[in-house]
């Protein structure tokens, strides 16, 4: 297969950017999509010219870092695909392929295809945790009953990547799903019940603090989301987060 690439080249936070025109040629189409960058890549090094930088590390779906737009979308084309296992068989032959950096104020760009998410471990820093009593008296994890529904629903939570889609998505660069998923994943367990209104509301302020914009509930970060986190957990952070505030001024 073969294809015209249009990539975004930027050399520094700094410095402007601008699209640039890769040819690309003997694509199987059962290259992964950055694979296909690979083929790319080695070309230029060859010719001498700077590498595509862009971020990646599992290859399996797993990491999150593979962030990045194709053809205007996150991850590009198909549904519950993360870039590294989208394959070039979703592409036509001949087809041009525009490639960008995810585009949202909490996310600066590094270089080219990469920028610095994080905000989102700062967010996480903030209360993606459970403290554990050392006292002695520590409770076996295994020994905690936990029913299968609330086991399921916060497995599905804890299924989020940290990719960054759905800010990059959301015409506000809202990071509230991602952060939904961070504080229901922990709210659905027993473990998690102690912190959960004051984890709820310092990663609700941390996001805020980092420049992420707000909700206004038009969930196009639920139908880009790689893993298919739901919108449910926003509604159970936002009650959360009411609660904590309601109880502090009582
Ligand atoms: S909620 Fe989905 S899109 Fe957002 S960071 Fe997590 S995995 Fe990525
Ligand atoms: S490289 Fe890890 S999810 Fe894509």
């Amino acid at each position: 297969m073969n294809f015209t690439l249009k990539i975004w080249r930027q050399d520094g936070p700094k410095s402007p950017g601008r699209m640039v025109t890769y040819p690309v040629t003997g694509i199987s189409d059962e290259m992964s999509f950055l694979e296909m960058i690979d083929v790319l890549n080695d070309q230029l090094v060859r010719n001498g010219d700077e590498p595509v930088a862009f971020d990646h590390d599992c290859r399996e779906g797993i990491c999150g870092m593979c962030s990045m737009f194709i053809n205007g979308e996150a991850h590009g084309p198909n549904r519950l695909t993360t870039t590294c296992q989208l394959h070039m068989r979703s592409f036509k032959d001949g087809e041009t392929i525009y490639i960008e950096p995810w585009r949202a104020a909490a996310f600066p760009i590094i270089r080219d295809l990469v920028v610095d998410r994080s905000a989102m471990d700062r967010v996480m820093q903030s209360g993606g945790y459970v403290s554990v009593n050392t006292s002695g008296n520590t409770v076996d994890a295994n020994a905690l009953p936990i029913p299968k529904p609330a086991a399921d629903e916060a497995f599905q939570a804890a299924a989020c990547i940290g990719c960054g889609a759905c800010v990059a998505t959301c015409k506000n660069a809202s990071a509230m799903l991602f952060v939904s998923a961070k504080v229901s994943q922990l709210a659905l367990l027993p473990q998690g019940q102690p912190e959960r209104l004051n984890r709820a509301e310092s990663m609700v302020e941390q996001m805020d603090l980092e420049g992420f914009g707000n909700c206004t509930n038009t969930g196009a970060c639920e139908v880009e989301c790689p893993v298919g986190i739901s919108l449910d957990h926003i509604a159970r952070m936002n009650r959360d987060f009411l609660h904590a505030k309601v109880a502090k001024k009582g």
